[in-house]
């Protein structure tokens, strides 16, 4: 069977990797690389530390508005897919790249699987939700992380859903040994275990508000503990635009983005973490710390439900309190499987090919 895999932006590349590594012992793996994001830090770290194989196509979309990146996306990821004729396409989470990818694949014969399906935050203003949507509503094959995934899809009558887990656990359970081992994140910035706060933020809802970005960005200068921001390029640009990046370089630590083993290791020795990524808040939560979460809503309310996880939105009190009042951290329920999702995935995107063309895999 020929498969086609589609990444293009950081949260991706962590996505794929399980996949990628169960899919290539089985298969053909035809791996795309759309090329939204573009930088070393925010792209070839990933495959080099990952040991993710180099893309067989980088489509070189690089940025844009939503619409031109989409379009380039689609167009081509168009001819690539016409070239190719894969049998299935894999697409993840909920990027521009995913979407593109969706449409193009959904009026071919090959088979669409989405990971990360059902996710819903309710919130159409986020980019992402609306790639959500749509990209669900034309899969043929869709992967749930979660029981609510599943029940949202369901309400929206959509079929062929499964419940596999999530692959950012799969990634988590593989890295954070390794981190423990390799990474000098720690020493390399003078930062002692449980002793410092963690934040991200990179929201466009956040970055492109200049309000709500100077509120977010004060309660973290003024906060009595060391901050260490690994700043995505995007909110970088953003600080400059404000004239914000001089005090948020003199109140914390900023540096440029790291490699996921650097991150995983800053998030398991983080006192707390402040961020408004969707991935951050799930791993957070595999890695025992608790999240503080930058929006007013968010597609993963298990951990919210399981108190790990708080919403403050860009509300500085909020921010301020939520980030050194006293936690006691709770029991952890068992959201996100077991940590075989990519296995469970090949399988049914094996099964799946057999059903629908009387492939033998
Ligand atoms: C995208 C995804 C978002 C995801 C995020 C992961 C969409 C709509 N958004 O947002 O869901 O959470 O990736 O990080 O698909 N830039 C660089 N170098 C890069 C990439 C981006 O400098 O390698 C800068 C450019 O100025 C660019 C801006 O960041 O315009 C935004 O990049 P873009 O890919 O459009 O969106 P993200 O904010 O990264
Ligand atoms: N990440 C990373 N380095 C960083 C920040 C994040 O490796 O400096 C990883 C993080 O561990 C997670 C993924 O990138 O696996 C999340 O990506 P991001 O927050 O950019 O996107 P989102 O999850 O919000 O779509």
């Amino acid at each position: 069977m020929k498969v086609v895999s589609v990444v293009g932006a950081r949260p991706q590349f962590v996505k794929a990797f399980p996949v990628s590594r169960v899919l290539r012992e089985r298969h053909e793996e035809v791996l795309v690389h759309t090329g939204q994001h573009y930088s070393e830090s925010m792209s070839d770290v990933f495959f080099e530390e990952l040991d993710i194989p180099t893309p067989e196509y980088n489509l070189g979309v690089g940025s844009g508005t939503q619409g031109e990146q989409t379009g380039r996306i689609v167009t081509r990821f168009g001819e690539l897919v016409e070239r190719e004729e894969p049998d299935a396409v894999v697409v993840y989470g909920d990027t521009n790249s995913t979407l593109a990818s969706a449409v193009v694949t959904a009026k071919t014969d090959a088979r669409l699987a989405h990971v990360e399906a059902g996710l819903r935050s309710y919130n159409r203003e986020m980019p992402e939700e609306v790639n959500r949507e749509l990209t669900d509503h034309v899969s043929d094959l869709l992967f749930a992380p979660t029981r609510r995934g599943v029940e949202n899809l369901r309400k929206e009558g959509v079929g062929n859903v499964h419940l596999t887990g999530d692959v950012m656990y799969d990634a988590i359970r593989w890295a954070r040994s390794r981190a423990a081992e390799h990474s000098t994140v720690l020493a390399a910035n003078d930062l002692a275990d449980g002793e410092y706060v963690l934040a991200t933020v990179h929201r466009a809802g956040n970055t492109d508000d200049p309000d709500r970005l100077a509120a977010i960005m004060g309660a973290l200068c003024e906060l009595d503990r060391e901050v260490v921001f690994p700043i995505h390029p995007r909110t970088m640009e953003c600080l400059d635009e404000y004239g914000l990046r001089e005090r948020v370089e003199s109140s914390m630590t900023l540096i440029d983005p790291v490699g996921y083993l650097d991150f995983v290791r800053l998030l398991d020795g983080a006192e707390r973490v402040a961020t408004d990524s969707g991935g951050v808040q799930k791993e957070a939560f595999f890695l025992d710390t608790h999240c503080v979460t930058l929006r007013e809503e968010t597609e993963w309310v298990e951990t919210i439900d399981a108190g790990w996880n708080v919403l403050v939105g860009a509300d500085r009190e909020a921010i301020t309190r939520e980030l050194t009042a006293p936690v006691s951290l709770p029991e952890k329920p068992e959201l996100y499987g077991d940590g075989d999702a990519a296995e469970r995935m090949v399988d049914l995107i094996e099964r799946d090919a057999g059903s629908t063309d009387g492939s033998d895999g």
